[in-house]
């Protein structure tokens, strides 16, 4: 059996997971259901890039070692992947002992053949923000470089390193993309590789004497091994590298290295020459992805517009957010995400054209016959037209996904749900039903629509597997894999529950993006009763957004004695607030537990800091505030009602 090696980029643990990472993810578990459907013996593999510098920072502002803050965040991962229903075979992290040794073999290996060497590395520092850096940043009127990140000047820096001798590879690299123009998808992408090859490539440093947060180099400890050798080499270390047998001999070189556009020179360059230097086969193809925008930026942590996957799945199925990101945006291109376009295709697509065929045929086969087919049905040339209409779907769906395009695949299935529909409609069971002499046609009709379901099930099963379970449950047909579905003559199938739900968008906007608006035209004669004087109805309550926020970092504010700075993780985005408790709390009691706060409370601009938002907390008599205790388990973002 051929075998089929997908993976993702492994997330850095200073993010918390967002509908980007889950989008590739998806993609990722999508094409290896897909592969496996076709035959192939599959691995996927994701995980958690743990080292470096803005991980340790990021602990350090929190106060507590980089290994604690990796272990918190790789729990939000692994559940969020779980109720996404990804079924990866190994969730890789770069602190794993197993990586940490492979990387250091792979280190040793290229150092003695020459292609890794000790130097010094000149580059322009950031005193403030520890780092170096790029050459592209602005020039200063000393001659240094303004920091991009906090615009301060830098200071020119020499540290001993070891460098790796990408310029080696200038040349071979040029070779292998001409000789594998499928190695990188789409195409346009690899344009931009060949130019950035062919402008000349400078050795690399790969380790840091600044860093101590990672893999420290083999027989010189005070040295750590760059993030990115750390992390490519995952791909391999998943694997069982430096063993060569076992899933490594099975399974490498890797099939698809899929990600972003924003890590394609590491993948397609820097990837490639270790590999080279480590005389080790390289990946087939890496499927490069645009990026989910929100209000058209991209979407990330620095930013704040990260969109957390548990709103939607508050309201729709882990399988609403797979089909929507698989559906909407065509490979490669950026697409900006829409709340109000995100509701109106589950709706259209998942709910009134899918689940409700499901629903139809399975009421109909249940009132007309008892979920139990008897006998022989009769056939008329419609339903061999159906069946041979579906073989056609087939072969194209299944060429849109082999180059990725499951946009227009998922199109095409729903194209050919429809056409179902309308057979329902042109074929009017429901006539047949009361005349004894149409049985056997009536027969025929709902165990054609049974077949075409089951069949086109099938097709959908890598994008929406859950549903799809239910589906071949639905109908007692339990056979996975593509290919016109025959459950026979005579079957019995099982009661039909409603696949999708319809969610009503004005409910989903009230109670998640916006507190509802104040009716402008309150009409006098509306007969909704008055509340007495100090009692709120339920809707007025429900306007107050209550969550439990993790606290990610507390400060004292400068020049106060009461007010304490507090920057929170609210599952959906990072936020600062401003609380008058500093005489009671110090900031070290607050950072990493969780409160709760008055999420959608008007921002206020207390000394200068703009606060979004309220901490909860009863007030005693003498006026000292107390903060409730949230149980450990309770997850951040989740609404207090
Ligand atoms: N740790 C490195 C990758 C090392 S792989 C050997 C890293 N991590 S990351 O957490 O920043 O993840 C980047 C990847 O996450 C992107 O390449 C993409 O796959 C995914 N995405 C993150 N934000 C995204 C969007 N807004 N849109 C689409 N994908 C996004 O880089």
């Amino acid at each position: 059996m051929s075998t089929f090696f997908v993976t993702t980029p492994i997330y850095y643990v200073n993010d918390i997971p967002h509908i980007g990472h889950a989008y590739t993810t998806i993609m990722a578990d999508a094409i290896t259901r897909f592969r496996r459907a076709e035959g192939h013996e599959t691995y996927f593999l994701t995980g958690t890039d743990e080292h470096g510098q803005k991980i340790e920072k990021s602990a350090a502002a929190q106060g507590i070692e980089p290994k604690v803050l990796a272990d918190r965040v790789v729990e939000r991962f692994k559940d969020l992947w779980r109720i996404l229903d990804i079924r990866y075979d190994r969730f890789i992290r770069t602190t794993d002992p197993d990586h940490v040794a492979g990387v250091q073999h792979l280190f040793r290996k290229v150092l003695e053949k020459g292609d890794i060497y000790p130097g010094d590395y000149r580059g322009q520092y950031c005193v403030s923000c520890e780092g170096y850096v790029p050459e592209t940043a602005e020039d200063s009127p000393a001659g240094n470089k303004i920091c991009p990140d906090c615009g301060k000047e830098t200071e020119l820096l020499t540290e001993r390193c070891y460098f790796f001798r990408l310029s080696a590879y200038e040349d071979r690299l040029l070779r292998f993309y001409a000789e594998n123009p499928d190695f990188i998808r789409p195409v346009s992408r690899m344009n931009e590789v060949v130019s950035f090859v062919k402008m000349g490539l400078k050795d690399l440093s790969i380790t840091r004497s600044t860093v101590k947060w990672g893999v420290p180099v083999p027989d010189d400890p005070e040295q750590t091994i760059y993030v990115w050798f750390d992390a490519l080499s995952n791909y391999i270390t998943a694997l069982g590298y430096p063993e060569t047998t076992g899933d490594f001999s099975r399974f490498w070189p890797a099939d698809l290295h899929v990600m972003a556009k924003d890590i394609l020179r590491f993948h397609a360059v820097y990837w490639p020459a270790f590999l080279m230097a480590a005389e080790m086969e390289l990946p087939r193809r890496e499927l490069i992805h645009g990026w989910w925008l929100k209000d058209e930026k991209k979407m990330s942590k620095s930013r704040g517009n990260v969109l957390d996957p548990h709103i939607l799945l508050k309201h729709f199925p882990a399988d609403a957010i797979r089909y929507f990101l698989m559906r909407e945006a065509p490979i490669g291109a950026d697409a900006n995400f829409s709340h109000q376009g995100f509701i109106t295709r589950i709706n259209t697509e998942l709910t009134n054209d899918w689940a409700n065929l499901i629903s139809r045929a399975g009421g109909m086969i249940s009132r007309y016959f008892d979920n139990r087919f008897p006998g022989q049905a009769e056939y008329t040339p419609a339903e061999e037209e159906l069946r041979e209409d579906y073989l056609e779907l087939e072969k194209e769906v299944r060429a849109h996904f082999d180059t990725y395009a499951f946009n227009r695949g998922l199109e095409r299935i729903m194209e050919y749900v429809n056409r179902l529909n309308r057979y329902i409609v042109e074929a009017e069971p429901w006539k047949m039903a009361g005349d004894e002499s149409q049985q056997a046609r009536l027969e025929g009709v709902l165990k054609t629509l049974v077949r075409a379901i089951l069949s086109a099930n099938e097709l959908l099963a890598p994008v929406i597997p859950a549903s799809s379970a239910r589906v071949r449950a639905f109908f007692n047909h339990p056979h996975e894999g593509f290919g016109w579905k025959d459950p026979g003559e005579t079957f019995t199938v099982q009661g039909v529950d409603p696949l999708f739900p319809r969610v009503d968008p004005k409910e989903f906007f009230a109670e998640e993006l916006q507190p509802p608006r104040k009716s402008t035209k309150e009409s006098p004669m509306t007969d909704t009763p008055k509340t007495p004087e100090g009692i709120i109805t339920f809707d007025e309550f429900k306007k107050v957004r209550m969550v439990v926020a993790r606290v990610t970092a507390a400060e004292k504010v400068e020049n106060t004695d009461k007010l304490l700075r507090l920057t929170v993780d609210t599952g959906g985005d990072t936020r600062t607030l401003v609380a008058g408790i500093s005489q009671y709390y110090a900031p070290e009691d607050l950072t990493g537990r969780k409160i709760i706060i008055v999420a959608n409370l008007q921002p206020a601009t207390i000394r200068g800091i703009e606060s979004k938002g309220m901490i909860l907390a009863a007030s005693g008599q003498d006026g000292r505030p107390y903060i409730p205790v949230i149980p450990e388990d309770t997850p951040v973002g989740a609404v207090m009602r």
